[in-house]
């Protein structure tokens, strides 16, 4: 049998060792909490080799405890996705899925759609979708490790207690990450009583574990990089191509949407925490900070292509992008963008434009903001802590 007892904290190290990462002696806590967990997933199954009666019985017999998940959180950058990769990798069983959360539920509801097809077609006759389905998802995979734990859409709230119910009563273990923990999870949503049997159940099924680490490690890699594109243009378009090529690694990307008080807001293409939208998407449709904010809680990183020159003759559109950036920053986001100017030229009732810098980039760590003057006739918008333009408020 594989030395499961510490291979996630053994490859941490070795990754450290190599100069990949850097020691964090949280990342550390949490590596060991998962060795443990791989070790009890595998004597689990070993026990229920270890004999023919054993084997056979094993789903009925109580014989062992459930074994019990993690359920990771805390701020971003920190290194979740990181350590649950790891653990993924190394815990030696068969049965393992490892999914962005949201993928998974749309299959969960893809799954329902079908089973309710066959209920219409006479195929079955079980009324109830949930334990066919939870049947079929343990089939396949008895760890399932969720990426980006997060609910925001009704539909999702709504079926977890009866899904998971089933999902853990079969035993199923689950590992997620996540930015928020699970008292907070689908906070003022609608009919939010009835999500609350969930947060009791993920509770008494996996260790609640907050990454308690400073250091936004995402922020750091992306200090230097071009987040900024201008003019723009073919070269521009594939500049920012290359770099969402690099932000989602190898994730496929999709069209997605964010259910939001009962609306649905499109995403043109998104990939793990990355989403990709262009000006005319989320700066000319009626969307308003709460629309932001309902897509900053599943997207941590937002790409916002081919900026206008803004001013007066688009108030309504630039009064949002300064919403947005505010949003942007104040949830802790990412933003990569391209951009006819620079920033401090994006507004077309400035005078005199600065001369443009030549490489067409601002190099920073895409942390945005903008803010009031006092007075509250401007605002202002810095990248980083370096100011870049006023903008005149148009009320
Ligand atoms: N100790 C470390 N040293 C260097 N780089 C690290 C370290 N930990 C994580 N990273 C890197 O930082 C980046 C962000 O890590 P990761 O994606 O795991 O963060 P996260 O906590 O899942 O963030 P989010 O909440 O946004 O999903 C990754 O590229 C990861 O490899
Ligand atoms: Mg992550």
């Amino acid at each position: 049998m594989p030395n499961t007892e510490d291979s996630i904290s053994r490859k941490l190290q070795s990754l450290i060792a190599t100069g990949e990462l850097r020691p964090d002696p949280a990342q550390m806590v949490i590596a060991r909490r998962l060795d443990h967990l791989a070790a009890e997933l595998v004597a689990g199954r070993a026990a229920r080799k270890s004999n023919a009666l054993g084997w056979l019985f094993a789903s009925k017999k109580k014989d062992h405890p459930p074994v019990k998940g993690q359920y990771i959180y805390g701020g971003v950058g920190r290194g979740k996705t990181m350590l649950m990769d790891l653990f993924f990798d190394q815990v030696p069983i068969q049965r393992k899925r490892r999914v962005h959360f949201h993928a998974f539920m749309a299959d969960v509801h893809d799954r329902i759609f079908k089973h309710r097809q066959k209920l219409k077609s006479g195929e079955t006759r079980q009324a109830d979708p949930m334990p066919p389905v939870a049947s079929e998802i343990y089939a396949e995979a008895r760890l399932l490790c969720f990426d980006e734990f997060s609910v925001t859409d009704i539909a999702d709230a709504m079926i977890l207690s009866r899904l998971f119910s089933e999902l853990f009563a079969k035993g199923c273990v689950v590992v997620a990450t996540s930015n928020v923990a699970p008292d907070d999870l689908y906070r003022d949503g609608l009919n939010r009583e009835l999500f609350l049997p969930f947060v009791a159940m993920l509770k008494a099924h996996a260790d609640i574990v907050p990454l308690d680490t400073q250091t936004d490690y995402r922020l750091e890699k992306t200090e230097g990089l071009p987040v900024w594109r201008h003019p723009l243009g073919p070269e521009t378009d594939m500049a920012i191509e290359r770099v969402w090529n690099r932000e989602t690694a190898g994730v496929v990307a999709a069209p997605s949407e964010v259910a939001f008080r009962g609306r649905k807001i499109a995403v043109p293409l998104a990939a793990g925490p990355c989403a990709r939208f262009s000006f005319t998407d989320l700066c000319e449709r009626p969307l308003g900070a709460a629309d932001y904010l309902a897509i900053l809680s599943r997207y941590r990183t937002v790409f916002v292509e081919h900026i206008p020159h803004l001013g007066p003759e688009r108030r309504n559109e630039t009064k949002r992008f300064i919403m947005l950036v505010d949003t942007l920053y104040d949830a802790g986001a990412r933003l990569f963008a391209s951009a006819v100017s620079e920033p401090a030229d994006l507004l077309t009732a400035k005078k005199e434009p600065r001369a443009s810098s030549s490489t067409g980039q601002y190099r920073g760590s895409s942390r945005c903001r903008v803010r009031s003057t006092p007075e509250s006739t401007k605002h202002k918008m810095w990248i980083d802590d370096v100011l870049v333009t006023e903008i005149l408020t148009f009320t």
